[in-house]
């Protein structure tokens, strides 16, 4: 059959989306088969009938975020990973968190900032604070802040990204990722960055961020984040893969910051890093992805 990798899109993310397909395309090839990139930015999703499968690569607004998905279901093409709904709510940091609330989930203390809201209500969260558009990724228009006039400032720029904006209590502790593949839940990664947090230079373009897996958790630690991330991808409904993304703050608790239900696939990317602790090179994972689309 011929595969479609959608990468690219028009969301912020759409330079990561270009370089993960771009490595699923050729992980595809070198299984010997029939891909082809398709950017849905820029030709018509009718073009997508003529495909047996697609695998999505697009991260952000209108490809991870159920859009493609729900198209993807009205022309009857299967597709990887979550669907309408998990892929929905997965891009919405807010709902994300209202959802792991709602069913005795941890995940930090958090405020909602509509388009205008100035931000005092804040208060009762104390500082240092971290600003987030609510429906981005890869860490765009993300700041930590430690007072009122850095607050306005973060608040403008996250708006320019998003009309919702999170402010979440600051973690102060360790970052983890957890990634799913099926019904497996891979080695935990422990990311450590210089800079203040795992931001957009952190990720793509830094070496001196590390990467640790095994990421040092002692054995009962480490199950308990891979359950609890197991737990949270569920919760939110996601299917096929996808990646969550914990902390663990001074008292030693976890602490939920959000599912990715199309995770990099680039060669900094963490799910591929995690898959080949577990034993899988890039191109066996990628057929896994795969595999789970059309079973
Ligand atoms: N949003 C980026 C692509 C990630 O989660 O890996
Ligand atoms: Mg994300």
């Amino acid at each position: 059959g011929r595969v479609a990798v959608l990468a690219g899109g028009s969301s912020a993310e759409r330079p990561v989306s270009l370089k993960s397909g771009a490595e699923v395309h050729q992980a595809l090839r070198q299984l010997g088969l029939i891909a082809e990139l398709v950017d849905p930015s820029e030709v018509g999703v009718e073009t997508l009938k003529g495909f047996d499968v697609a695998f999505i690569a697009l991260h952000g607004r209108g490809g991870e975020d159920g859009v493609i998905q729900g198209v993807l279901e009205h022309l009857g093409v299967p597709y990887t990973g979550s669907g309408v709904m998990a892929s929905a709510i997965g891009m919405d940091k807010v709902r994300s968190k209202w959802l792991w609330k709602g069913v005795g989930l941890p995940t930090p203390a958090f405020h909602v900032v509509g388009a205008d809201d100035d931000g005092e209500a804040l208060a009762e969260l104390g500082f240092p604070l971290m600003v987030k558009p609510a429906h981005e990724g890869s860490s765009i228009g993300m700041a930590k802040v430690e007072d009122q006039t850095q607050l306005r400032k973060a608040l403008d720029d996250a708006r320019q990204y998003d009309s919702e904006v999170l402010v979440e209590a600051w973690v102060n502790g360790p970052e983890y990722t957890v990634s799913v593949v099926g019904e497996q839940v891979l080695p935990a990664i422990r990311l450590k960055t210089p800079n203040q947090f795992y931001d957009y230079q952190a990720k793509y373009q830094s070496n001196s961020t590390e990467y640790l897996c095994p990421a040092g958790l002692s054995d009962e630690d480490e199950s308990e984040l891979r359950a609890l991330s197991l737990r949270a991808f569920k919760v939110v409904g996601c299917q096929g893969w996808g990646r969550v993304d914990v902390m663990r703050d001074e008292q030693g608790r976890w602490q939920l910051l959000e599912v990715n239900t199309v995770p990099g696939m680039t060669d900094h990317s963490l799910v591929p890093m995690a898959a080949r602790a577990a034993g899988d090179e890039f191109p066996i994972l990628v057929a896994r992805i795969l595999l789970d689309a059309v079973d």
